[in-house]
């Protein structure tokens, strides 16, 4: 029996011949500088540079990215390349939790969108659970209708490895890897895997998944943060949210870091995240404590010291 043919609707002949035509009308690029004019990427390049601290080498290869895309423009406005040869831009990105995978992924995507390799741009962000069914007759179903959602866009699959489970030989996932593997080569022009987990599971995913390895272009791999760059991380979440560390705070931070980088579990920026929400709590009990006083913006926006130290991992440490 010939394996069924999944096609996925989204990028309709009509609306390719349309963005087609549109593009015939624009003079065509014939300089990186043409191109980059054209496609407004380098505002999400500057944005990346910008808002995210430490990432060198990610950062790095997302330049090198772009770069291969913009020359692929220019090659095809010089008729060198086919429209319909696109590069493969399915990726791995690799890396401990909290070391800011989905965080650039939402990026890749407007980048790939602004260069024209996808029409939407937006990112759909599953696990396992969203593409796999627990019956017979329900994964392809639920595969496909994720599929039709990020058509256009980005497909993030966060902790790809549980869809294969090897010690289960009537597992589901199998057929849902088939789907997502049909998908990847034969819509490529208009969707972009991206296949997310920790490092060594991850590989040992892809050898045993050799069809999938061989379709992704590019492996990214997100180093775990410096203490230095989560302090720095720090800052920048806490300005977002409109709030500063007052004076020793920082300080008491840094310290905080240090107990907690070792002990069990430590999630990079995102267990900064949740220890500046505790710290905002505490802040938010030391105020309502005094039911008297009139807050001001200062007093409403500054985490104290002891906003910190207040934490257990203090306590453990002492203990
Ligand atoms: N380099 C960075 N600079 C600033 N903020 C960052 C950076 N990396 C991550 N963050 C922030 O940390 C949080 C966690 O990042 P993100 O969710 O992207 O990580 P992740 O690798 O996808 O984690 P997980 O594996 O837990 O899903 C987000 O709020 C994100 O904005
Ligand atoms: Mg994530």
């Amino acid at each position: 029996m010939a394996a069924p043919l999944y096609n996925i609707p989204g990028s309709s002949q009509a609306t390719a011949t349309a963005a087609a035509a549109a593009a015939d009308m624009a003079p065509k690029a014939r300089t990186v500088n043409e191109v980059l004019a054209q496609s407004q990427v380098e505002s999400v390049m500057d944005e990346l540079e910008r808002d995210l601290v430490g990432l060198a080498p990610v950062k790095q290869r997302i330049r090198d990215i772009a770069a291969l895309l913009v020359v692929d423009k220019l090659r095809l406005n010089l008729g060198l390349v086919s429209g319909a040869s696109s590069p493969s831009l399915h990726m791995s990105f690799t890396g401990n939790p909290g070391t800011g995978k989905t965080t650039v992924a939402m990026r890749m995507a407007q980048i790939l969108h602004r260069l024209g390799y996808v029409r939407k741009g937006h990112l759909v962000a599953v696990t396992r659970d969203d593409l796999v069914g627990q019956y017979i007759g329900h994964t392809a179903p639920k595969t496909k209708e994720v599929l039709k959602k990020a058509m256009g866009g980005v497909l993030f699959i966060d902790e790809a490895y549980y869809l294969y489970r090897p010690e289960n030989e009537r597992d589901y996932g199998q057929e849902s890897i088939e789907i997502l593997l049909q998908v990847m080569e034969n819509q490529r022009d208009d969707l972009v895997v991206i296949l997310a987990g920790y490092k060594d599971r991850m590989d040992t995913f892809f050898k045993s998944n050799p069809g999938l390895s061989s379709r992704i272009a590019h492996h990214i791999d997100f180093p775990d943060y410096a203490q230095g760059e989560l302090l720095e991380i720090s800052d920048r979440m806490l300005a977002g949210m409109n709030y500063h560390f007052g004076a020793g705070t920082r300080e008491a931070f840094a310290e905080y870091l240090g107990l907690r980088l070792q002990q069990p579990h430590f999630a990079n920026a995102r267990s900064v995240r949740n220890a500046l929400d505790r710290a905002r709590l505490r802040q938010a009990s030391r105020l309502f404590a005094d039911r008297d006083r009139v807050l001001g913006a200062e007093d409403l926006t500054t985490l104290l010291p002891e906003d910190i130290r207040a934490s257990r991992v203090f306590q453990a440490a002492a203990a």
